[in-house]
C-alpha cells in the first residue's frame, strides 16, 4: 500500500516524509491555490526534490494543445513528475500523445470504473479515482474502487489507481481495503493516523509505572 501526501505545503511535506511514510505528492490547482503569495514554479520544483517518488502537477486549462504544452514544461522540471490531465475526451488525447511522448499522466477527477478503464487504455501511469466526490454523488465509492481494481488486474493493465478525495480518518479503513495501488490523503488527515486514546493512556500508565519504580 503506498501512501502520496495529498499537499503543497512544504513544513508539512517535510514533518510527513519525516515520519517515512511518504511514496508520493499529489497536488492540484485548488491545493496550491492554498499557498498564498509562492512561486508556483518555484515552490513544483522544491516538491519535486523533497520527495522520493512520484509528484502530480496539474494542467490548468481545457485545451488540448495547451495541455500538452504545458504537460511538457512540467515533465521537464523533474524524472519523477507526472502530469494530472483532467478525464474526459480531451484528456484522454491528451495522455494518448503524451504517452507516445515518454511524459507519465495522472488521470484526475474519474468518478466511475469506465471512466478509469478509458484512462488506462490512453496510456495513464496513473488514474485518480476521487472517494469522497463519488459518495457525493450517491455512488458506492467502495464497489467502483474494487470493480477497477478487479478489472486491471484481470486485463493485466499496468496503470496504478489513486485514491484520493478524503474528507475524514473513517474513509482510510475503507479505501485501504477498496483495491487501490495508492491512497493520497491530505495533511489533516494523515496528522489524525497515529492517534488512538487507547495507544495514549497505555503509553501514560507505563511511563507512570516507570517514575513510580525510580522513586524507589
Ligand atoms: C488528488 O489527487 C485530488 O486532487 C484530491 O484528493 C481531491 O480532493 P478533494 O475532493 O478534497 O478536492
Amino acid at each position: 500500500m503506498k501512501i502520496f501526501a495529498d499537499t503543497a505545503n512544504l513544513k508539512d511535506l517535510k514533518e510527513l516524509i519525516s515520519w517515512g511514510i511518504v511514496d508520493g505528492c499529489t497536488t492540484n490547482p485548488s491545493i496550491v491555490a492554498k499557498e498564498k503569495g509562492v512561486d508556483f514554479k518555484t515552490r513544483m520544483k522544491e516538491i519535486i526534490d523533497l520527495v522520493d517518488g512520484p509528484v502530480s502537477i496539474e494542467v490548468t486549462t481545457n485545451d488540448l494543445h495547451e495541455m500538452i504544452t504545458e504537460s511538457k514544461k512540467y515533465a521537464a522540471w523533474g524524472d519523477n513528475v507526472n502530469v494530472k490531465i483532467p478525464m474526459g475526451i480531451t484528456g484522454l488525447k491528451a495522455v494518448n500523445i503524451l504517452n507516445k511522448n515518454d511524459i507519465k499522466t495522472n488521470v484526475t477527477a474519474c468518478m466511475s470504473t469506465k471512466q478509469a478503464v478509458l484512462a488506462a487504455k490512453a496510456g495513464a501511469t496513473f488514474v485518480s479515482l476521487f472517494w469522497a466526490r463519488m459518495e457525493d454523488m450517491g455512488y458506492n465509492s467502495e464497489l467502483i474502487v474494487g470493480e477497477t481494481a478487479e478489472i486491471f488486474e484481470r486485463h493485466n493493465i499496468k496503470s496504478e489507481i489513486i485514491l484520493g478525495s478524503f474528507r475524514q480518518v473513517s474513509h482510510i479503513n475503507r479505501a485501504m481495503l477498496s483495491g487501490a495501488h495508492i491512497l493520497t490523503i491530505p495533511t489533516p488527515i494523515l496528522k489524525k493516523l497515529p492517534w488512538n486514546p487507547r495507544t495514549k493512556s497505555t503509553i501514560d500508565e507505563f511511563l507512570k509505572s516507570w517514575e513510580e519504580f525510580n522513586k524507589n
